[in-house]
């Protein structure tokens, strides 16, 4: 991966569906002088997502993408990633599954954040799966994506604690405050 490094930052699209926490938080760290990443393109499965707004606070390109028809969108995708220049890609909330034919044209060059210690609760609602397990700890991943879900290499995870008083809601705010921290380091652990 070391070699994307040149004289410039290293072109990257952060894909959404929701709230965009990371994505802000990936755009703040991507401003910072350590970082090897800029933030290029703001790709959406939804015009719902509440994150496009960074579109407009940061002067990002964005692009909302319906995924009704899979293959149709991800053609445009690969295109447009193409005419951006793109080529680092951070999932940050994304709620669509990449085909495998998307993902082998940026192979290893994918990455997502899950919140959940992987290979534990893969998926949806971990938070209170971790909790009616009664599981003592969660967390959250950063990892490769490839075509099987939640399942690719594994860069960074930090622990958190689950309390007796924690409900999923609770736990998701912890989670996702950690997550803010981890997902920029996993991106200097990649390219250092
Ligand atoms: C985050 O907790 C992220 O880990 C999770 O969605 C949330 C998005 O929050 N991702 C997944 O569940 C992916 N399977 P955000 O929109 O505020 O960044």
């Amino acid at each position: 991966m070391a070699k994307l490094i040149g004289l410039n930052k290293i072109k990257t699209a952060v894909f959404i569906s929701g709230t965009g926490s990371n994505l802000k938080n990936l755009i703040n760290f991507s401003k910072t002088k350590k970082s090897p990443i800029s933030i290029d393109l703001i790709i959406s499965n939804t015009i719902k997502a509440k994150g496009l707004r960074y579109s407009n606070q940061y002067k990002i390109k964005k692009k909302i993408l319906n995924f009704k028809n899979n293959k149709i969108a991800e053609k445009r995708l690969l295109n447009l990633l193409k005419q951006n220049k793109i080529q680092f890609i951070c999932l940050a909330g994304f709620m669509k599954i990449l085909s495998s034919k998307f993902i082998k044209q940026f192979n290893g060059k994918i990455i997502n954040i899950h919140p959940s210690l992987l290979p534990r609760y893969k998926g949806l609602n971990t938070h209170s799966r971790a909790i009616q397990n009664k599981d003592k700890f969660t967390g959250c991943s950063v990892h490769y994506v490839t075509e099987k879900l939640d399942s690719g290499k594994i860069i960074i995870q930090k622990k958190i604690k689950i309390l007796k008083k924690d409900t999923p809601r609770s736990l998701a705010k912890k989670v996702l405050k950690q997550e803010h921290k981890l997902y920029p380091k996993a991106i200097l652990k990649i390219f250092n």
